[in-house]
């Protein structure tokens, strides 16, 4: 059997095109777009990448996008202000923090100054508290794992009561995503760097999210046939046969998994144009709850 690829440009695409009448809507109303403010700490590549990514979709949708970035040696008492500006900002209605931040700023404390109304990455310790609780409903949840979240649902599998496996336990990707998970009734594990036999458990797994950051981690027979794989894994390595001497892998090895899993995505292409799709969706309905439209 081969997978059916799930296309995550395909569907990024469709939800950003389904935005873009929402936000004319509401720019036309309010008489200036919904807006998402970005504060970027230090000069990490990757980040800046993400941060651009993010801003050029926004625009693309009709929003408007901001940015605070600030060298690595920020005092966390700069950070914190270029906060609360934006928090004051009546044009913006999203903030989003980009992670990791240098060593020296304590992330809780800059998520926790963050408006709750404008936490459109969900990251704020009361969303995720919200998240993590039975019959509670975070304001917003975090981007990426919200689109890995719409990506099994275009599998079409009902999610209740399946054997769903984590692999990870970032507070970006993995933590948030077994909550998830669990709200939609599914039986979560979570693996990480402790966990004895993976493959072991893998092999339960009728949902397979990988997101630790090893390339080509998981192997194709530890996967169960029929299954949905969800790859976050973005992992550069070199590839002579490549004119640029490198190419992008997921944390699954998706040649052997596509022949066993029912639905799997691909790297690059699968969950990153979710995660800023998701992002967007945050910002629209971040801006229509500021405004009392929705
Ligand atoms: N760094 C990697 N992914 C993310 C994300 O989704 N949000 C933020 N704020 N930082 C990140």
């Amino acid at each position: 059997m081969t997978a059916q690829i799930i296309d995550g440009k395909k569907v990024a695409k469709r939800i950003q095109d389904g935005i873009k009448g929402d936000v004319a809507a509401f720019t036309e109303k309010q008489g200036y777009p919904p807006g998402l403010g970005v504060i970027l700490v230090g000069d990490d590549p990757a980040s800046a990448m993400y941060v651009r990514m993010k801003q050029r979709r926004c625009e693309s949708v009709g929003m408007a996008s901001f940015s605070n970035i600030m060298p690595s040696s920020t005092a966390q008492d700069e950070v914190l202000a270029a906060v609360r500006a934006y928090n004051d900002d009546p044009h913006i209605h999203g903030i989003l923090v980009q992670l990791p931040m240098p060593d020296h700023i304590d992330e809780e404390t800059v998520l926790k100054e963050v408006n709750l109304d404008k936490d459109v990455d969900g990251f704020h310790p009361l969303n995720i508290g919200a998240l993590a609780m039975k019959g509670r409903t975070p304001t917003f949840t975090p981007a990426t794992p919200t689109g890995c979240m719409t990506l099994i649902a275009e599998t079409g599998i009902e999610i209740s009561g399946k054997s769903a496996v984590v692999l990870g336990r970032s507070n970006i990707v993995g933590m948030p995503m077994s909550l998830m998970l669990t709200h939609a009734n599914a039986t979560v594990t979570v693996c990480h760097s402790r966990t004895q036999n993976i493959a072991e458990i893998v092999k339960n797994a009728d949902i397979l999210i990988a997101a630790i950051g090893k390339p080509e981690f998981v192997k194709g027979d530890w996967i169960k046939s029929g299954a949905v794989v969800i790859d976050v894994g973005t992992n550069k390595i070199d590839d002579p046969t490549n004119d640029k001497g490198y190419k992008w892998v997921g944390d699954v090895d998706f040649e052997a998994a596509k022949e066993v899993a029912g639905a799997i995505t691909i790297v690059p292409g699968g969950v990153g144009p979710l995660t800023i799709a998701s992002l967007i969706q945050n910002t629209l309905k971040a801006a229509k709850r500021i405004v009392g439209e929705n």
